[in-house]
């Protein structure tokens, strides 16, 4: 039998923290930007769209790495309805780590505005044009963010729980 992991694979670990930084970024860029009819939100908006894509190509990498990889195991002392929150925190991060940029990408389809990353490159619509869907995904976009804020809070409440309470090796587990 082989030996525990003990820690993330490095890729996991590297991918874990560039993204947590892209996302925190993003969710106050996000905020900076409808906060604004200046001429800053269109530069914030200009720097969101290319972030965002790049987190939904980051996300999908990392799945790859996690299935191909896997985690190291909770502590076994850790109650079991910890180790089902943890588990279920987790899923519903990367369900919103894939779900925010798609639902942004496809919003601006509905609304006909074409997704411009730079220099010419323009991605296809995602979803055919629509007021009502348009509505719909702008409305989404926002509530989404709130989810995602309120579950990194938690997240975040976790690790310090694990390394300043508990004291065990959770967080020591994503450390670089
Ligand atoms: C992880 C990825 C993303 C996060 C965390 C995020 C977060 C946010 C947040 C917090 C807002 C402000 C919402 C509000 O208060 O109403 C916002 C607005 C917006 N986002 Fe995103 N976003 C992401 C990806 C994307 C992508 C990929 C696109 C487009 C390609 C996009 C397009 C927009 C647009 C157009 C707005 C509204 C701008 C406005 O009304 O002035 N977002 N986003
Ligand atoms: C927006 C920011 C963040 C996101 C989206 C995020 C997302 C995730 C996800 C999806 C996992 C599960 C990994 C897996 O099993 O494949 C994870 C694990 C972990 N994260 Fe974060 N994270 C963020 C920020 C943070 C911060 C700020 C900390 C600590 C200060 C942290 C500490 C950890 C630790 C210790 C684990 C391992 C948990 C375990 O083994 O069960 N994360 N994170």
């Amino acid at each position: 039998m082989s030996a525990p992991i003990q820690r993330f694979n490095l890729a996991a670990r590297a991918l874990h923290w560039l993204m947590a930084l892209m996302i925190l970024a993003m969710l106050f860029i996000g905020i900076g930007m409808v906060s604004t009819v200046s001429e800053l939100h269109n530069r914030l908006l200009d720097l969101h769209k290319p972030v965002g894509i790049a987190i939904l190509v980051l996300v999908a990498l990392r799945l790859g790495v996690r299935l191909r990889y896997g985690a190291p195991a909770l502590p076994r002392d850790l109650p079991r309805w910890q180790q089902h929150a943890a588990q279920v925190s987790h899923i519903l991060l990367y369900a919103l780590m894939l779900a925010m940029p798609l639902v942004g990408w496809a919003m601006l389809s509905a609304g006909g505005y074409p997704v411009a990353l730079g220099d010419g490159f323009v991605l296809p619509p995602l979803v055919p044009q629509g007021r009502a869907l348009y509505a719909f995904l702008r409305q989404a976009h926002t509530e989404l963010a709130l989810l995602f804020f309120a579950v990194f809070l938690l997240h975040f409440a976790a690790a310090l729980f694990h390394a300043l309470i508990r004291r065990d090796a959770v967080l020591r587990s994503m450390r670089l």
